[in-house]
Parts: structure tokens; C-alpha cells; sequence
């Protein structure tokens, strides 16, 4: 097929940062013949929002395990299956299908009242044969985390984040500050007790220091978080085991990851990021298994690129076009409802992330909501102080002084989303020529294979290349 042998062709030494020949390769001979592939990790390569939920539903079609790893509530993925919607913040996505067991990992943290509202949920839609396992060693969200967050994002002025004021923050502080409340302890009265003990004390002096004097009642918290323990124990264990499990005996195992590489606090645009690590190493330490477990690394990416929150974005539309994307792409934050932040896709922060995960393939989004754009631009570089730079600025203020080098690309014509579905049904050849060229340009420029495209918020709408990259030019052995 013409678009593989262009994955290949990119990978030729000629100035692609990275030989996508070899992680052909890799997809090809790294499992034996008739081998599944039993450890995926799926990331965001953005900022959050590149369409995970419907890319992680989709590979969980294959998948006997789907795992979250890290980040709370302030996730949000839609997923439609069967004429059903369903709007998860903390459940695994793989959740509605029959058969898949989710785990929430101990990377996570968790609001145990969205949790049981989301299981609530999901049963009244008709999902009651779930397997769920939920860490011992997740941490748990309290109600000061959430008073916290909102107190510290006011006295951050122009370095606040944005938060989702979820709570995430402070709940990964108190993890690092070890004085966190674990699920486990949920279901140890004794031990929760002297752990709230010991953190509303904390809290109380915390928020007085802030200007609010807030009581958090230890009694009523203690309570109340038993009983929601209680009700989730069947679930709660040690989910490190269940996975490793499943690795010894080969099953297949996907894991989620949240957020993206962009938010995430080692990698991303630190200040403005989430609390928990976001990129694909994050998928070992959030769930308990050995980083050599990880067979394969996908990064999702929209064609273009949004934001929620604050921080710099150097490729941002403030124009006719960013409303097109916004309006055409439905650009709305699933867990605040904020409006989403859009722009041209920026290949300088696409690299950056398939650095910092090690990508294997890209997943590509919402490539239908392009259409219509007489011109497409896409960044190559950026200019910072009148110098070219190809790598991804840790300071905040280059970043936020960085001017984008385009690239200018033809664009191609706005489709129904029935003909896009038709596009997906025939094959990559279909798409419009512009479209295949812009996707040619995006992966011969960052070195990686594009394993799947989607072209709209439906299962069909979706061209999947894996079994052309696995049995391709490139057969197996
Ligand atoms: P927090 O994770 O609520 O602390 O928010 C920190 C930053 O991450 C803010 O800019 C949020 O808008 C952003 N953020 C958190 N979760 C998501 C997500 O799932 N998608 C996109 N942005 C997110």
C-alpha cells in the first residue's frame, strides 16, 4: 500500500529525527508468530482531549485488560458503544465491554463519591456484569483537596493553572508528602482515623493561613469515607498482582493514560500542568508493573492542537479558523465545560512527545474537522529571539515568546460525517488527496507511523492501519 511505503520511506535517514523503519520493525518482529501483543500504553501526545476514550475503546476491542494509571476526575472521555453515550471520569474506559476487566492502578487518585456516581451510572445504562478492580494503593481525594485547590489557584495569580479545582493537586501532594489516605485505608478504621487525625490538623492550619477558616469535622469525614469504603471493597485489592497476573499469562493488557504528555509535571509546560505524570513511563509506576512489561507505546494526537486552562501555546488561533476548529470539533472540556483553546497542529511539541514516551505510532484525530480549511498550516520549528529552534523550550517565558515556522499545506473539503464513515470503509486511499498528504508530511516529519486515523466521534469513523503496519510490506516471520 502507496501510505506504508511512505511510513518506510520517511524513515530513510534524509532528515527525519527518527528511523519509523525501525519501530515497523518493532511492531513486526518484537511478538513471535500469532502472538498478541500483550502490553499497550496509550497516551495523550497534547494537551489532554485528543480523543483517548474513543482510541482506548477502540484497541480495547482486542483487549482483556484496561487499566488507568494516573490523574483523577479532571479527566473526562465520552465513549459512544451501541447507541449508548457514556461520559467517564474516573472509570477505565473499557469498562462497557463484556468481558474486559478495568483496573483503576495506584497512580491514580480517586474521588470515591464520582466513583460510586459513575458506577451508579454506568448500572442504570444497563452495564451490571462489569469486572472492576480499584488499587489498595490508590490515593484517596478528601473534601480539604478540594477547598485546597480552589485556595491555592486564587493566590497564584498569573501562575495559577486552571485547575479543574477537582482536587488533584493537593491530592498528590499529600501522596509525596506522605500523609495521604490510600483506598485501602478506607477499610481500616483504625488507620484512617490516625491519618485524618493528622491531615485535618494540616488542613485546618492550612486554610487559616490562606484567610479561611474552615472546620473540616473529623467524625462526619471518617464516616462518611468508611461507608463509601465498604461499598467499594469487593473491589479494592492489589491490582499490581492482578496485572502481572495477566502478564505471566499473556493476556492482552491496555493502559489508559490521562491527561497528556503537555500537562504532565516533569515533561509538559510546568507551571501550568496537572499533578500526576502523564507520559508512558508513568503507565509502569501508576500500575505496578515492570517498564519492560510495556510492549508498545501510542501516542494520540489531534490533527490540530487545543488547550483547556492557562500556559503558553505558541501555534493559538485566536481567529475565524480557531472558531472553526472549536465549533466543527465540538471544543468544549468534557469535566468544566470551558471552552477549549485551538490551534494548528505544532510538530515541535509532537516531537518533543514522541521523545519523552518513546512513541511507537501516533493515533490521529478529528483529521475530518480540517475540513473546509482552504490553506492548513502546521509548525516546523519556532523562532525564539530571531533564532530557529526545532526543541521544545522548558522556559516558560521562550515558549510564551516562541513564534511559530509554518509549513503551509493544501487543505481539502468539509465532508458529512456519513461520507467521512464511507471514507473510513474504504481504506486511507479514499481520503481526499490533500488529506493524505498531510498526513505523509505529519509522520515522514516526526519519524513515527500513523497506526490509526479517526475521522469522527463513531466507532466506524475510523481507518485502523495496524494490521497493514503488522502484516504489510513488512511481513512477519
Ligand atoms: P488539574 O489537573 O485539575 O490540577 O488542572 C491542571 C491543568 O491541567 C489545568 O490547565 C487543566 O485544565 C488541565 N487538565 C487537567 N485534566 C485535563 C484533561 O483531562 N484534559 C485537558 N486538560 C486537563
Amino acid at each position: 500500500m502507496k501510505f506504508i511505503k511512505l511510513f518506510l520511506s520517511a524513515a530513510v535517514p534524509a532528515g527525519p529525527r527518527r528511523g519509523s523503519l525501525t519501530n515497523v520493525y518493532l511492531r513486526t518482529f518484537r511478538f513471535g508468530p500469532g502472538e498478541p501483543m500483550s502490553v499497550e500504553v496509550i497516551v495523550g501526545a497534547q494537551w489532554g482531549d485528543e480523543g483517548k476514550g474513543k482510541v482506548v475503546d477502540f484497541y480495547s476491542e482486542t483487549a482483556e485488560l484496561v487499566a488507568r494509571f494516573n490523574g483523577g476526575d479532571n479527566a473526562g472521555h465520552t465513549i459512544k458503544f451501541r447507541d449508548r453515550e457514556f461520559k467517564f471520569h474516573l472509570l477505565p474506559s473499557g469498562i462497557v465491554r463484556r468481558g474486559v476487566t478495568a483496573v483503576i492502578g495506584n497512580g491514580v487518585v480517586i474521588n470515591p463519591e464520582v466513583l460510586l456516581r459513575e458506577l451508579r451510572e454506568l448500572e442504570a445504562k444497563g452495564i451490571r456484569n462489569f469486572r472492576l478492580f480499584i488499587s489498595e494503593r490508590a490515593q484517596v481525594i478528601m473534601p480539604y483537596h478540594i477547598v485546597q485547590d480552589e485556595l491555592e489557584e486564587a493566590v497564584k495569580g498569573g501562575l495559577k493553572a486552571g485547575t479543574t479545582k477537582r482536587g488533584i493537586g493537593p491530592a498528590y501532594s499529600d501522596k509525596v508528602g506522605r500523609f495521604g489516605i490510600t483506598m485501602g485505608d478506607l477499610l481500616d478504621r483504625e488507620l484512617l482515623q490516625s491519618k485524618l487525625e493528622l491531615a485535618i490538623a494540616i488542613k485546618r492550619n492550612l486554610t487559616a493561613a490562606y484567610g479561611r477558616k474552615q472546620d473540616f469535622p473529623l467524625r462526619k469525614i471518617l464516616e462518611s469515607y468508611l461507608a463509601m469504603g465498604a461499598r467499594l471493597k469487593k473491589h479494592i485489592r492489589n491490582t499490581s498482582t492482578v496485572l502481572n497476573q495477566a502478564i505471566a499469562q499473556k493476556r492482552s493488557i491496555l493502559l489508559e493514560g490521562a491527561q497528556g504528555t503537555l500537562l504532565d509535571p516533569d515533561h509538559g509546560t510546568y507551571p501550568y500542568v496537572t499533578s500526576s505524570n502523564a507520559v508512558a513511563g508513568a503507565g509502569a509506576i501508576g500500575s505496578g508493573i515492570g517498564p519492560r512489561a510495556i510492549d508498545w507505546v501510542v501516542g494520540v494526537s489531534k490533527a490540530y492542537t487545543t488547550r483547556v486552562g492557562q500556559g503558553p501555546f505558541p501555534t493559538e488561533l485566536t481567529d475565524s479558523i480557531g472558531d472553526h476548529m472549536r465549533e466543527v470539533g465540538r471544543e468544549f472540556g468534557t469535566t468544566t465545560g470551558r471552552p477549549r483553546r485551538c490551534g494548528w497542529l505544532d510538530l515541535v511539541a509532537l516531537s518533543h512527545a514522541v521523545d519523552v514516551n518513546g512513541l511507537d505510532a501516533l493515533a490521529l484525530t478529528k483529521l475530518d474537522v480540517l475540513g473546509g480549511l482552504r490553506r492548513i498550516n502546521v509548525a516546523v520549528a519556532y523562532k525564539i529571539d530571531g533564532e530557529k529552534v526545532h526543541t521544545f523550550p522548558a522556559n516558560i517565558n521562550m515558549l510564551a515568546a516562541a513564534e511559530p515556522v509554518y509549513k503551509e499545506l493544501d487543505g481539502w473539503e468539509a465532508l458529512k460525517p456519513a461520507e467521512w464513515t464511507a471514507i473510513s470503509r474504504r481504506g486511507l486511499s479514499h481520503l481526499p488527496s490533500a488529506a493524505q498528504e498531510y498526513l505523509e508530511f505529519v509522520c515522514g516529519e516526526l519519524g513515527v507511523p500513523i497506526e490509526l486515523v479517526s475521522l469522527g466521534p463513531s466507532r466506524e469513523a475510523t481507518i485502523d492501519l495496524r494490521d497493514e503496519l503488522r502484516e504489510g510490506p513488512l511481513q512477519r516471520p
